[in-house]
């Protein structure tokens, strides 16, 4: 059983239709791979079903079911918190305390006492619809920020189930972590120590998880084992990779080609750089913004030569921080294409909007430079699906805040506030030789067809499967 917040698929209800839309982010992306290539090694299930929750009514997902309009491919189990559960879970709890304070973002954390009660209830309710379906032998994967508490809500109930736990987003240091009430902090750390294995994206966030569980619940840690409540609970370094071909075959997809060929046409004689994220405070988007207008003042010559492809995806438009921050990057792009557009030529495109995989496909295989530029972010899928696309040509441009930083060292790195270095890495890629650009994507291409969303997916799996057959074994001593 895999278990995120997020399902592959939200239905939306517009009047009498219902639509099925694809879900975003780099969870669903990897977890969609584990159930597409079911034949892919690794531990192998009888049959695997992801648990998510869903924030539609039940009445509209049945709907959804029965007129075929879900995609057959992945056996789904939802759960349906109450709406204003649902929005105090996860626009309060998860994306107003969690999440700000994960990416290190104190200043903007809410730290709501029936926020914290709305966590409560819906991991409690995934817990319960956890123990409806669970059978014994089954594995359980919780993953990420939104289900902290759930794996301890599902040890008590099954002593001997073998349960992982992996964290998408950073963990944050102790001085950080240790800013939430003294009866949450707790209780997400206990929430986690239900696991038998947690994983994470980097070995920081490995020293960081183990420094606050020592610190606030005074564990004991034997290298990389805590020894909790007569069990020992791994906590390990996963980093996430991602479906390497899927993006190597794209390159032979004919809409993918079509598109791109228009994109090389249309700009023809102009670099194009290109960035796509969901709009989030912790993307770094305006310091981008402010990076590119710097390259464009310290490089006059590159005007009407080059061309962004800025692409947005609406994300938690419901919380303030997220629809504030759509307004000021709009009001940014307008004043850049105000100050630098020729009647023939603009240096901005801003989309905001979704991107079907074949046109997001066609824009990682035109650009010269992927921008990808956080303030902060647990590993960035985006750096490695662009470079995983690029054929002959195509340079990295990355935050050296990001997870993905540790392994992508033939990327040009900046960091993300500092508008002159990024001007200068811009000007630096579309300028690198092309025997250099090949030389760094290869490198990388390596790593990452090595390492990729498959291999990660069966050593967790592996990992956890080998803890289990070691806890049984000295159990039976
Ligand atoms: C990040 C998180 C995921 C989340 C995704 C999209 O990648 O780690 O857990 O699903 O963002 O965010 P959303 O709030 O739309 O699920």
């Amino acid at each position: 059983m895999v278990v995120s917040n997020r399902l592959p698929y939200a239905v939306e209800r517009n009047g009498a239709d219902i639509t099925v839309r694809q879900s975003s982010g780099g969870l669903v992306s990897a977890v969609k791979s584990y159930f597409e290539k079911p034949g892919a090694g690794g531990p192998q299930f009888e049959q695997k079903i992801w648990v998510g929750s869903v924030d539609t009514s039940r009445e509209d997902w049945q709907e959804a079911v029965e007129r075929g309009a879900l995609p057959a491919d992945t056996v789904i189990e939802p759960v349906f918190p109450d709406r204003e559960t649902y929005d105090q879970y996860y626009n309060g709890f998860a994306n107003g305390t969690i999440w700000p304070l994960f990416h290190y973002f104190p200043s903007i954390t809410q730290f709501r006492k029936e926020h914290f009660t709305a966590y409560e209830k819906v991991n409690a309710l995934f817990a319960e619809r956890i123990l409806e379906l669970y059978q014994p032998g089954d594995v359980i994967w919780v993953h990420d920020y939104q289900l902290m508490l759930l794996p301890q809500m599902l040890r008590e109930h099954l002593p001997d189930a073998s349960i992982g736990f992996f964290l998408h987003i950073p963990f944050p240091s102790y001085e950080l972590f240790r800013l939430l009430p003294t009866p949450w902090k707790g209780a997400l750390l206990r929430g986690l120590l239900g696991a038998d294995l947690l994983g994470f994206h980097t070995y920081d966030y490995v020293q960081h998880f183990l420094q606050s569980a020592k610190m606030i619940l005074k564990v004991e840690t034997q290298f990389n084992n805590i020894q909790y409540e007569s069990r020992m609970i791994r906590t390990d370094l996963f980093p996430i990779g991602i479906d390497y071909q899927k993006f190597r075959d794209a390159l032979l997809n004919d809409l993918a080609a079509r598109i791109s060929t228009s994109l090389e046409q249309k700009f023809m004689g102009q670099k194009i750089i290109f960035s796509v994220d969901r709009l989030d405070y912790t993307k770094g988007l305006s310091y981008r913004l402010e990076g590119f207008q710097a390259f464009l003042e310290k490089y006059p010559q590159w005007r009407e030569k080059v061309v962004f492809i800025f692409n947005i995806v609406p994300s938690r438009a419901e919380i303030r921080s997220y629809a504030d921050m759509r307004h000021r990057i709009e009001q940014q792009v307008s004043k850049i294409n105000g100050k630098f557009s020729s009647l023939h030529w603009q240096p901005l495109i801003y989309r905001y909007n979704h991107l079907d995989f074949e046109e997001l496909c066609a824009l990682y295989q035109s650009a010269d430079a992927a921008l990808i530029t956080p303030l902060r972010d647990g590993m960035n899928l985006v750096a490695k699906e662009y470079v995983a696309s690029c054929l002959d040509k195509g340079v990295l441009i990355l935050s050296e805040l990001t997870g993905a930083a540790s392994e992508m060292g033939e990327a040009v790195l900046v960091n993300p506030t500092d508008a002159e270095e990024v001007a200068e890495a811009i000007h630096t890629a579309l300028t690198m030789p092309l025997t250099e650009q090949r030389n760094r994507l290869s490198l990388m291409q390596r790593r990452l067809a090595h390492y990729d969303v498959h291999h990660w997916i069966n050593d967790f799996l592996e990992s956890l499967g080998t803890l289990k057959t070691v806890q049984e074994k000295e159990q039976a001593n």
